[in-house]
C-alpha cells in the first residue's frame, strides 16, 4: 500500500534551517578506530547535495553505550566533507550552547554535523510520538530549527527522539534514502515469491535471531542458511563446535538456537566446513576437525557449494551479514561466491546492510542484485511486515503539514 509521505519537493526548505536525521551508524575497525567504510555516508550526501540552499544540521547517532564503535562523529564529519567536496563543520555538542550556537550562526548552503546523538540519554530510550515531543533534547532543537527531514531508513524501526519526535512539531518530510528504499521495496513485495531463502552471517548474533524470528512468524525464510558468528552459535547449539565463543549472552543465544532447530531442523542449514587463519593465512577444515578457539574467518568451499546450490533455486533470496572476514582477501571467497550466485539467480534478491553493500561494489555486481539496502535491523522488520516507527511519523507528518509551508 503508497505510504502516505512528503518528500522535499513538498516543503519550501530554500534558506530554512533543516535538521536531517540521517543514520550514518558506520563499522569501526577494532583497532584503528576508523571507520571500515562510507556507504550509510555516500546515501546520506545524496539528500544533502539536494538541500544546497538550506542551512543543513546533519544528526545521527553511531554504535550503541557500552560498546567499541560508541564513538563521537568528527571522523563521519571529516569523511562527509571529503564526499561533498564542501566544507562540513562539526560540533562536539548534541543540544547544549555550543550545539545551539552553531546550528543559529548557519549560513544557506552550509552544513553543519552535530555529535552522536546516543550520548545522550533520551535518544537510547524509545517513546511514543508524544513522550518524544517532550524530551529536552526535542524540546530544545525543535526551537532552533524550522524543518525536519527524516532520512534514516535504517533506524526506522527504533521509536527514539529524534525519529518520532519531530513530526507534527515542525514540517516534516523524507530524505532520498526514505524514498528510494521504500519504492524499491514497494516493487520488491510486489514481485515476490517463495521458496525464500534468507542467508545470513556477520557478527551481530542478536539481531540475526531477531531477524530469523521476525522471517519465521513472517513466512519468509523456508531456509536460513548460516554462517559467520551466528553460523557458530547454531553449530554450538547442535555440539559441532566446543569452547566459549566470546558473544555477548552467548548462552541464552545458544538456547535459542537450539530451540528453533528442534522446532525445524531442516530450515536451517549450518556450514559443514570453515576456513580458518594460520600463520600461512587461509586453511579449510571440516567442521568436525575443528580445533578449539581457532579463528573461523570464513565458511569452506564444500559449504559455498552447497549454500549455492540453495540460491539457485529460491525464488527470493534475502542477505545479512556477511559469510566471511571479506576485507582480507584470503576470507573473501565464501563471501563473493555467495553474492555472486545470488546476482546469477533467477530469483528476486536482496541484500542488507553496508558492508555488503561495499561488498557488492568491490565485487562489481551491485548491479546485479534486485534491492541493495543500507539498512539491517528495519529492513527486516519492513520485509516481515511490520509497522516502522519512522514511517508511522512520516504520515503522521502529511495529515499535519499536507498544503505546502
Ligand atoms: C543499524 O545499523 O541497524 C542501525 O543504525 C540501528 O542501530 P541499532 O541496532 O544500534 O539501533
Amino acid at each position: 500500500m503508497p505510504i502516505r509521505m512528503l518528500t522535499l519537493e513538498d516543503l519550501e526548505l530554500e534558506g530554512k534551517r533543516v535538521f536531517l536525521r540521517v543514520d550514518i551508524n558506520t563499522p569501526v575497525h577494532p583497532e584503528t578506530g576508523k571507520l571500515i567504510e562510507h556507504a550509510r555516508l555516500e546515501e546520506a550526501a545524496l539528500t544533502i547535495r539536494d538541500l544546497t540552499d538550506s542551512k543543513v544540521i546533519v544528526a545521527s547517532h553511531q554504535g550503541r553505550v557500552g560498546r567499541p564503535d560508541y564513538i563521537g562523529l568528527a571522523p563521519h564529519a571529516a569523511a562527509l566533507q571529503q564526499i561533498l567536496g564542501k566544507p562540513v563543520k562539526f560540533v562536539e555538542d548534541v543540544f547544549g550552547p555550543a550545539a545551539l550556537e552553531a546550528a543559529d550562526s548557519l549560513g544557506e548552503g552550509e552544513v553543519l554535523m552535530i555529535d552522536n546523538l546516543r550520548f545522550t540519554a533520551e535518544e537510547n530510550q524509545e517513546y511514543k510520538p508524544a513522550a518524544a515531543q517532550s524530551t529536552h533534547l526535542i524540546r530544545k532543537l525543535s526551537k532552533h530549527v524550522d524543518a525536519c527531514v527524516l532520512d534514516a531508513f535504517s533506524t526506522a524501526h527504533r521509536s527514539s527522539p529524534t525519529i518520532v519526535g519531530f513530526a507534527e512539531l515542525v514540517p516534516t518530510c523524507a530524505g532520498r534514502t526514505v524514498g528510494r528504499e521504500l519504492r524499491m521495496l514497494d516493487r520488491i513485495v510486489s514481485v515476490e515469491k517463495g521458496p525464500y531463502v534468507t542467508v545470513l552471517g556477520g557478527a551481530k548474533v542478536n539481531d540475526r535471531m531477531e531477524a530469523i524470528d521476525a522471517l519465521i512468524a513472517n513466512n519468509r525464510a523456508d531456509k536460513v542458511l548460516l554462517s559467520g558468528l551466528v553460523g557458530l552459535v547454531f553449530l554450538k547449539a547442535l555440539g559441532k563446535v566446543r569452547g566459549d565463543l566470546g558473544v555477548d549472552g552467548e548462552q541464552k543465544l545458544v538456547l535459542k538456537a537450539r530451540q528453533l532447530i528442534d522446532e525445524d531442523p531442516e530450515r536451517f542449514a549450518v556450514p559443514i566446513d570453515v576456513a580458518i587463519k594460520v600463520d600461512s593465512g587461509r586453511r579449510e577444515v571440516s567442521v568436525s576437525d575443528l580445533p578449539p578457539n581457532a579463528a573461523v574467518l570464513d565458511i569452506g568451499s564444500k559449504t559455498v557449494e552447497r549454500y549455492e546450490r540453495f540460491i539457485k533455486g529460491a525464488g527470493t533470496v534475502f542477505m545479512s551479514g556477511p559469510p566471511g572476514a571479506f576485507e582480507w582477501e584470503e576470507f573473501s571467497y565464501g563471501t563473493e561466491r555467495l553474492l555472486k550466485a545470488m546476482g546469477s539467480s533467477l530469483g528476486t534478491t536482496i541484500v542488507s546492510g553496508g558492508h555488503l553493500s561495499s561488498a557488492l561494489k568491490k565485487y562489481g555486481i551491485h548491479d546485479q542484485i534486485d534491492h541493495m539496502s543500507t539498512a539491517g535491523g528495519a529492513l527486516v522488520q519492513y520485509l516481515a511486515g511490520k509497522r516502522l516507527p519512522l514511517i508511522e511519523a512520516l504520515e503522521r507528518a502529511a495529515d499535519r503539514w499536507g498544503a505546502k509551508r
